[in-house]
């Protein structure tokens, strides 16, 4: 296990997200860490220092001044004591105190104390999130190395206010602090690699678009996994609700002509995996205004055009990178359309899944894949996306090997 022996600091702030802390400490836990927990005066209103006390089966650090824990432990040791610091909820208070190098409670002592590598969680309200104040802090801390892990999109505790602010899940949180702690040799170090995520929305006017239903699960998560084998990872993401992986950089793009014009310019690159669920079509031009709704009229009708194939594009480029692997999500014939286009787009390796409603699979967190290449078909079995998203990511290196870094 990646955490095993690790020691990981995890403050808590003050918010709703806190009651998620408790089953991050059980996430990190399962996954061989050792956790101790500081709590802020806020952060006390929300879940009990017993409650965290129980699941840590250690004390739980909650004073500054409290002689007996400053004596046994004291806040430098602490500071210095974790291998990383994760701090989840960080709320916008948590956040500008660090920014601005106030320490008056041991959460923000310790932070300001610590030479360890620190991850933030953030959650507030949209408003506080998106608040100048709030993104200036951000950018300090990440000028001064903080990681982030989050906030997503979705609803609030209040609920009339959704939007960005959500913590991450206790899930994406430990693979973050996974991504941060794997100290496992690197097979991936030195490559880049280019991956497609999400879909595309194709417009048809300024309110109206082409969509589909693709989450950029597995896509992100393939992205995560390359990047946790050491690969410069380059993300070109369609508009999705989750978040930029950690650890890869991400470009976000509305359409397929978009999608195209970014993986050129990041070419030349060592592999490409096109998972994205790129539109095929676009309606043939953009209406300038929304169109009107006009009695008697009828629906109006939409003239479509061809998208570019980005996958077959690249696979048939001059700077083709060494390695292309494509996505077949289809609903029947599976394996004839999968070898299928292999041929067509030029990919060594197509990835074929079957997306027909009773799957789940888009959407949903788990897929079952079958890998097929021009020596044969390998079937995986049903897994979870980001169990599919770590062996393919093996699978790539592997196939990387045996080429010049
Ligand atoms: O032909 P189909 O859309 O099923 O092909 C799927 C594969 O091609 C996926 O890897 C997808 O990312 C890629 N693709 C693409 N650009 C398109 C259409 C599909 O890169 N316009």
């Amino acid at each position: 296990m990646i955490l095993s022996g690790k020691r990981i600091l995890l403050i808590i702030g003050g918010g709703i997200a806190a009651y998620k802390s408790l089953d991050l400490i059980r996430r990190l836990g399962e996954r061989g860490a050792s956790i101790r927990v500081v709590m802020t005066e806020a952060a006390q209103h929300f879940v009990t220092p017993l409650a965290v006390g129980a699941l840590t089966a250690d004390h739980v650090f909650t004073d500054l001044f409290d002689r007996q824990a400053e004596q046994d432990v004291g806040h430098i040791r602490l500071a210095r004591e974790a291998n990383l610091i994760v701090v989840a909820p960080a709320t916008a208070d948590l956040m500008a105190k660090l920014a601005n190098g106030l320490a008056n409670d041991l959460a923000s002592a310790v932070l300001l104390a610590t030479e360890r590598p620190v991850l933030m969680a953030p959650a507030m309200n949209p408003k506080m999130w998106s608040h100048p104040a709030t993104r200036r802090n951000r950018a300090t801390l990440e000028k001064d190395g903080v990681r982030f892990v989050g906030p997503n999109k979705g609803e609030m505790a209040e609920k009339a206010e959704a939007g960005e602010g959500r913590m991450a899940e206790p899930l994406e949180i430990a693979a973050a602090v996974e991504a941060l702690l794997d100290d496992r040799p690197k097979p991936l170090s030195g490559r880049r690699i280019v991956v497609t995520s999400g879909p595309t929305h194709e417009p048809i006017d300024p309110v109206r678009y082409i969509a589909n239903r693709s989450s950029g699960k597995q896509g992100h998560a393939i992205a995560a996994a390359l990047a946790r084998l050491g690969a410069d990872v380059r993300l070109v993401s369609g508009p999705v609700a989750i978040a930029d992986p950690t650890g890869v950089t991400t470009i976000h793009v509305q359409t397929a002509r978009e999608m195209n014009d970014a993986v050129e310019s990041l070419l030349p690159a060592d592999a490409a995996v096109f998972v994205a669920a790129v539109a095929d079509w676009r309606p043939e031009s953009e209406a300038g205004e929304k169109i009107k709704k006009a009695d008697g009229d009828g629906p109006p009708q939409l003239s479509m055009i061809e998208n570019p194939d980005i996958l077959a594009g690249i696979g048939h480029h001059s700077r083709r990178p060494y390695l292309v692997v494509g996505f077949a999500a289809e609903t029947q014939n599976l394996l004839a359309n999968a070898a299928a286009k292999l041929e067509k787009k030029g990919a060594d390796f197509v990835v074929a899944n079957d997306v027909s409603a009773a799957t789940g699979v888009m959407g949903g967190d788990r897929n079952r894949v079958k890998i097929v290449s021009k020596s044969g078909v390998d079937e995986w079995p049903e897994l979870s996306k980001a169990e599919v998203a770590v062996r393919l990511a093996a699978f790539i290196a592997e196939r990387l090997k045996t080429t010049a870094v």
